[in-house]
């Protein structure tokens, strides 16, 4: 089995699966690379409407690999641009759900916060403990984290490692859904289901806006969102979803 292994559970949806169990899902550069590949490539998919991002039932991830960074250099470390590979996960414009069982640590955690939802198990934890040996967050974690739960719960975490269970990360805001262990998985399909049902051009404009927004001013991010909303009147989905509304049926979106 790859590292990274690509599955289709369901019509528009596709599932990434991180699989490295004897290392507790740990990020090597493999990992990256295979992770960088199948998002560039799931993100020109048309077909594509969601994207489930998982380590399966057990850990999502303990971080990056510690094993392949304990004797690097600075310049090494550079060389890695891993950066690059990271940014493609970020520029997806599908929306992507974290599905999280166990550890999402270090970059385990910084790897769910990419993600535009994050379904925890009750067993699920989150932590940045890249302090304990060392260093610091490298793929987002001081600036996606306390975007997500703000300044004072994200410096407890970065500053102490200590790690937060995933009903403490849901009232901190670090997760959208807390449930049973055994059902993250299909908890995480069936929101994606939903969300591959929704007009693909409307899901799109509300992540790029979403995000985008937040690093603007009000301002800028209102007029953002007001010419999203303007283009989407040129779609052919919003006059079928409105026309179906008004017929009393189901719509049928084809993403145009
Ligand atoms: N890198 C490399 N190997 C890892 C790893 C990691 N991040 N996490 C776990 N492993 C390996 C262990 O070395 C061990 O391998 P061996 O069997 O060869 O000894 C195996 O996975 C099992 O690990 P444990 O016995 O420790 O498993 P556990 O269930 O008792 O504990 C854990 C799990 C609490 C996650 C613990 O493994 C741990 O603390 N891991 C390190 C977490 C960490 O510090 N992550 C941050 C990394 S730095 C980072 O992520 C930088 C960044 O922001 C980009």
């Amino acid at each position: 089995m790859p590292v990274v292994e690509l599955e289709h559970p369901g019509r528009g949806i596709a599932r990434l699966r991180i699989h490295r169990p004897d290392a507790r899902n740990a990020l090597n550069q493999e990992v990256r690379q295979l992770l960088g590949e199948h998002f560039a490539a799931l993100s020109a998919d048309g077909s594509v409407r969601a994207i489930i991002l998982t380590g399966g039932d057990k850990y999502f991830a303990a971080g990056a690999d510690i094993k392949a960074m304990a004797e690097a250099g600075a310049i090494d470390i550079m060389l890695r641009n891993t950066h690059l590979l990271w940014r493609t996960i970020a520029a997806c414009p599908k929306p992507v759900i974290a599905a999280v069982n166990g550890y999402a640590w270090g970059g385990g955690c910084e790897l769910a916060m990419h993600a535009d939802m994050i379904v925890a198990g009750e067993g699920a934890s989150f932590c940045q403990p890249e302090i304990k040996v060392g260093i610091m967050p490298g793929a987002g974690g001081t600036q996606r984290l306390t975007r997500a739960i703000g300044k004072f719960a994200a410096m407890k975490m970065l500053l102490t490692g200590l790690p937060m269970s995933a009903r403490e990360a849901l009232a901190a805001g670090l997760a959208s859904e807390v449930v049973a262990d055994e059902l993250v998985q299909a908890r995480a399909l069936e929101l994606a289901e939903l969300i591959a049902a929704m007009p693909p051009l409307a899901v799109m404009q509300i992540k790029e806006v979403l995000l985008a927004g937040q690093d603007a001013s009000l301002d800028t991010a209102l007029m953002l969102e007001r010419k999203a909303f303007q283009l989407l009147f040129a779609s052919r989905d919003q006059k079928e979803g409105m026309q179906a509304f008004l017929e009393k049926r189901k719509p049928d979106f084809t993403g145009q």
